[in-house]
């Protein structure tokens, strides 16, 4: 997979990727990230990328041309995605989509946005990390670029983790423990000791559930409520809940 990005904090980017889980898989040629500054398709001696905005207001906006004269020369893999508060919301059903693709471009803004008629040529769609303000795109595009790529088999080295994680069957992920078995007189679950391995499936499947009635009722929702199946397990595990309306 190709992924470019374009930001004027070329920094940001590629610090985190260099830190990241996703750093022996990006050696492994499993993906590819390449960062694009704007500042270097700049034409004036100032390197100047952005103006203030007509019709007044405060703060500063991206210009065309340096964001233009880059894409027309760098051949970058479509769709091109522009970062903002406005687009699509990231979840796990947009990063499964994106996991399947070739490649993607990522158009992050900065100041007090970018000319529209940027967004309006060159973007396909946008994408937000959620109701919430950034100084910048570039957040976004890294929370984007993780969810992705850890749906692709191979990049986490085992293959099955993504799969059993929060969201990825429409449920938080059960809750997880390790040694001691009792801590400051805390005990773990009992059915984590048995060595029963189905029994403790069954149990995680319960605990999955329960914590998603819990906290994320919605979901639960989403998936067209609670199966016979479902309301036995979480009885038979000792979770007694109340549905919401
Ligand atoms: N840029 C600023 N805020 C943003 C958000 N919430 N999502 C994506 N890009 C942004």
């Amino acid at each position: 997979m190709r992924i470019a990005v374009i930001s004027l904090f070329q920094e940001i980017i590629d610090s985190y990727l260099s830190k990241s889980l996703l750093s022996k898989a990006r050696e492994r040629g499993i993906f590819s990230v390449e960062v694009h500054d704007p500042r270097d398709y700049a034409t004036d001696a100032h390197k100047t990328v952005d103006d203030s905005p007509f019709g007044g207001g405060p703060g500063m906006v991206m210009m065309c041309q340096p964001v233009f004269d880059l894409v027309s020369e760098c051949n970058l893999p479509k769709p091109v995605i522009g970062l903002s508060p406005g687009g699509r919301r990231l979840d796990h059903a947009l990063a499964l989509e994106l996991s399947a693709m070739d490649g993607f471009t990522l158009l992050c803004g900065r100041y007090e946005g970018i000319d529209q008629r940027i967004i309006d040529e060159l973007v396909d769609f946008e994408v937000s990390a959620g109701d919430y303000v950034l100084a910048g795109g570039e957040l976004a595009a890294l929370a984007l670029i993780e969810s992705t790529l850890r749906l692709i088999p191979g990049v986490l080295g085992n293959a099955k983790s993504s799969m059993d994680e929060s969201f990825a069957d429409g449920l938080l992920e059960y809750p997880h423990y390790t040694r001691p078995a009792s801590f400051k007189g805390v005990t773990v679950p009992e059915v984590l000791l048995s060595g029963n391995h189905a029994l403790i499936a069954e149990w995680r499947k319960a605990a999955a559930l329960y914590r998603t009635l819990v906290q994320r009722p919605d979901m639960i929702k989403a998936r067209g409520g609670l199966s016979e199946a479902d309301e036995r397990i979480l009885a038979k595990h000792g979770y007694s809940y109340k549905v919401s309306e």
